[in-house]
Formats: structure tokens, C-alpha cells, sequence
């Protein structure tokens, strides 16, 4: 018998309750909306219940302030913790993110043992890392979200550049959720066209400068919080991949063990999302210089990593 999926969102706050939102319209199941703050993720999912007869999704949605109603989620998105202001970089939430990471995902497993983790949460590779040390989670459950919105940031640019629709680019974003991501032009193209054959270097350094700084712009424009549709629309891109199998190749940050010389550290890669998560990790020659942005980018993680041990 078909059993409609559940899908628990922690952190009822921009990125969260849009998440809610996206999913609910795209029906991929019932929704469990979860914040410590009294009345407003029970109010954000009665608003956007009530959304449902005008849009036509029939999917429950809920929202609570305890973890029991999020028992046997099949797949759980941890969007908690406090997001950047001006001036501040995803480094600077590491402490306070990590307290909270910890907590979040220690009462989300005592509910979902099963479930599958995808973590939105900043600075986003030492929380996956949190997340998946507290949940003891096999890597293919723990994973985190940013390749899939940094690559959309660098997709944006380039469409905008190419004077082409964003569906005709496919390109990705490789490493850390940092200012050292590595965008990757050789695997850039319009339609299957590398990139390099339509714009000059000079344009495309301006991409991937834009790119790396995609966070910052926006919190520099916003200047009470971060960045939230974008973010919210790439996980939920995730969330669909895995409820309806769909084997689609995002880059994702995975715990990598010896792919792209990387062990034991959290960091955006290509890899295959089904039914089962992370189903397997694609891995792609690079260039030298490729490389040593990737080297440059796992070594950031790698501190981040070594700072949030002490909270764990
Ligand atoms: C960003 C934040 C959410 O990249 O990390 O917008």
C-alpha cells in the first residue's frame, strides 16, 4: 500500500518554513514543522494549511515545539541555528550552530532512527560533520545541502551572461560552503557547450568571484539574515530526489574516504541522490589548478572541522 512520506523541517524560520512551503507545493508528503519558539511554527503551518485549498495540495502539515510528532520521518532537514548578519562570516555561527546541531539531532534520532539527515544549518560542512558524529547515521543518511545552491548562484550568473534560459546550463560547484567553493568552468557548459567556447576568461573569473561571494551579497542587501529561497529551493530539489528516486547527480557535502584524495573530511561533491541518499559519490578528473582549489577548499573544511571537535 502506498504510504505518503513524512518529511520533518527543524528551524521554523526563513529557510525552514520556505522549505515547508516548496515541499507542500510540490506534495511531496506530510510535513512536520519544528521550532523552539512558542506559536510560530503552529502558526506558520496553519497558514500555510490554509494555503492548500487555493493551490490544491492536500498534504498534512504540522507544527510543534516537541520532537515526538516528528516520529518516523523519513527524511529530516535541519535548518536551525542563527544565520549571518553584515560583516559576519558562516565561520563566525560555528559555536552557537554546533550546540544547536547537536541538540537538534540528538532528539531527531531518538524519533527516526531510519531517517535520512540533510543538513542546511551554517557553517554547513562542521555542522554535517555534528550531525553526523551525534546520529552515529551510515554517510549515505547524513549529508549536507549547499553544492546544490551554490551551483544554482554560479548557474544564475552564467545564463545571465550566455543571454540564455537556466535550464540550458548544467554546471557545479565542488568543496566547502565557503568563500574557497571551487565553481568548476571545465564542466561548465550551455546546452553541452563548454562554456569556455562562449565567454572570455575574464568574464568567467567574474562568475566565479560572484559565485564565492553568493551569500555575502545577499546578506549585505538583506542585512537582518541570509539568503532563504534560493537555500530553501535546493534542499527540497534533494528531498524530491530521494522521495521519488530519481538518481539524480547534485553535488552534495558527503563525507569523502579517499575520493579526490579527500579522507574523512565533509565536503561538496557530485554524487548520485536516490531512495538510499547519498547512493554512491561521482568522482571527475580535475585540472592541476582544479585541484588545488579543491585541496585549498578541503583544508578550510578541515579547520572547521578541527574547531567544532570541542563542542561535540
Ligand atoms: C548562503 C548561506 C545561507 O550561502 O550560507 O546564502
Amino acid at each position: 500500500m502506498f504510504k505518503r512520506k513524512k518529511i520533518t523541517i527543524v528551524g521554523a524560520g526563513n529557510v525552514g518554513a520556505t522549505a515547508a512551503h516548496w515541499a507542500a507545493t510540490k506534495r511531496l508528503g506530510d510535513i512536520v514543522l519544528v521550532d523552539l519558539s512558542e506559536g510560530i511554527p503552529q502558526g506558520k503551518a496553519l497558514d500555510l494549511l490554509q494555503a492548500g485549498p487555493v493551490d490544491g495540495f492536500d498534504v498534512k502539515i504540522t507544527g510543534t515545539n516537541s520532537y515526538e510528532p516528528t516520529k518516523d520521518s523519513d527524511i529530516v532537514v535541519i535548518t536551525a541555528g542563527s544565520p549571518r548578519k553584515p560583516g559576519m562570516s558562516r565561520d563566525d555561527l560555528l559555536e552557537i550552530n554546533a550546540k544547536i546541531v547537536k541538540t537538534v539531532t540528538t532528539e531527531v534520532v531518538k524519533y527516526s532512527p531510519n531517517a535520512i539527515l540533510i543538513v542546511v544549518s551554517n557553517p554547513l560542512d562542521a555542522m554535517v560533520h555534528v550531525a553526523a558524529e551525534v546520529s552515529r547515521f551510515p554517510k549515505n543518511r547524513v549529508f549536507g545541502m549547499a553544492g546544490v545552491l551554490d551551483s544554482a548562484r554560479y548557474k544564475t550568473f552564467l545564463a545571465e551572461a550566455l543571454k540564455c534560459s537556466v535550464r540550458d546550463i548544467s554546471a557545479f560547484v565542488l568543496g566547502g560552503h565557503g568563500d574557497t567553493m571551487v565553481p568548476v568552468p571545465g564542466y561548465s557548459t550551455m546546452a553541452g557547450i563548454p562554456i569556455s567556447q562562449l565567454l572570455d576568461q575574464k568574464t568567467i573569473d567574474a562568475i566565479v568571484d560572484r559565485t564565492r561571494k553568493g551569500g555575502a551579497e545577499i546578506v549585505n542587501l538583506l542585512k537582518t539574515g541570509s539568503a532563504y529561497y534560493a537555500p530553501s529551493a535546493s534542499v527540497i530539489e534533494m528531498v524530491e530526489a530521494i522521495i521519488y528516486d530519481q538518481k539524480r547527480i547534485l553535488p552534495c557535502c558527503v563525507k569523502l574516504e579517499g575520493e579526490y584524495g579527500i579522507n574523512g573530511l565533509y565536503v561538496g561533491v557530485p554524487v548520485c541522490l536516490g531512495e538510499g541518499g547519498v547512493e554512491r559519490v561521482i568522482e571527475v578528473e580535475l585540472s592541476q589548478d582544479e585541484k588545488n582549489a579543491l585541496e585549498k577548499s578541503s583544508s578550510a573544511v578541515s579547520e572547521l572541522m578541527e574547531a567544532v571537535a570541542r563542542f561535540l
